[in-house]
């Protein structure tokens, strides 16, 4: 077995299968609906980082520590982000998507426009588009209800998107004026205030689970489908197409794209900022 940073990762059936089944009895991972490659790759990381000899050696340490256990599950998770990840479609949403959605909204009953962040990590996503409509759709706001709902599989993840504490890494896209204006020191990094803070409700939930998917106007789904198979893709495709409202808009993530059947559900709004919209 090569243990070498750059070469694919080898894992025995038997191997996999034991992580698998810790995975899945101890966080409720489900390790089969994700790229095999990427899995392995990442089982190489917290193989390597433990410094065991061979799979078999790591696949015991699991079995024995739930340090180990938290540390992989953290690996396989991903957690990057940023506020404003890629600009331009976060203009989009503000010149363009927001301001229809809002008029949709207007033509409805109900009054309550929903956005949902699905794969929010950190919250640096849900807490941008809480960022845009403070302060660039306060008037709309009196007269309007606004929901922000940021899920993720990951509790430790959402614990950190609740602190709202960001270090300058998270924080390169965001304006020196909306430092100023929604931010506090917190030593060398930035507290977000509370009234931005109050506009998004985190709840931990399985993208897997797709009968749990909450009705929305605008889903984000960024940067999250790409590490998974083929098949789970198009399970969840379908389900934003179930639960948006009839001319909601869904945002993948830069290097994702509408695939196979899931071309029947939506059209393309914005290839380049990968905007889409229900049919
Ligand atoms: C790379 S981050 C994307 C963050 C943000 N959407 C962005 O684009 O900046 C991927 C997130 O997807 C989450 N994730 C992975 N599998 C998931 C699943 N089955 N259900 C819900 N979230 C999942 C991870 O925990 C992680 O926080």
């Amino acid at each position: 077995m090569n243990l070498a940073e750059d070469i694919p990762f080898d894992i025995s059936p038997e191997s996999f299968g034991t992580i698998s089944r810790v995975l899945k009895s101890l966080k409720g991972f489900n390790l089969s609906c994700y790229k095999d490659k990427c899995i392995k790759r990442r089982i190489g990381i917290r193989v390597r980082a433990t410094h065991c000899a061979s799979v078999e050696e790591y696949c015991d340490l699991l079995l024995d520590s739930e340090t180990e256990l938290e540390l992989l599950y953290k690996v396989l998770t991903i957690h990057v982000s940023q506020f404003f990840r890629n600009p331009l479609i976060f203009r989009k949403l503000r010149e363009e998507i927001i301001p229809q959605l809002i008029r949709q909204c207007r033509e409805r009953d109900d009054r309550e426009l929903r956005l949902w962040s699905v794969g929010c990590a950190s919250g640096e996503e849900p807490y941008s588009l809480a960022l845009i409509l403070r302060e660039f759709f306060s008037d709309e706001l009196h007269d309007l209800k606004v929901s922000i709902l940021a899920t993720d599989v990951d509790t430790g993840t959402l614990q950190a998107a609740r602190t709202g504490i960001y270090g300058e890494d998270r924080m390169a896209e965001v304006s020196d004026f909306l430092r100023m204006r929604y931010f506090t020191a917190a030593g060398s990094r930035y507290q977000l205030r509370p009234e931005v803070k109050e506009m998004v409700t985190f709840r931990q939930s399985d993208l897997f689970d797709t009968v749990a998917y909450p009705a929305s106007d605008l889903i984000l789904c960024r940067n999250v489908l790409i590490y998974f198979e083929r098949a789970q893709q198009q399970k969840i495709m379908k389900g934003f197409a179930d639960v948006l409202e009839q001319g909601g808009f869904l945002v993948l993530g830069k290097s994702e794209t509408l695939s196979g059947p899931s071309r029947e559900l939506f059209k393309t709004v914005c290839a380049t900022e990968r905007i889409y919209r229900a049919i």
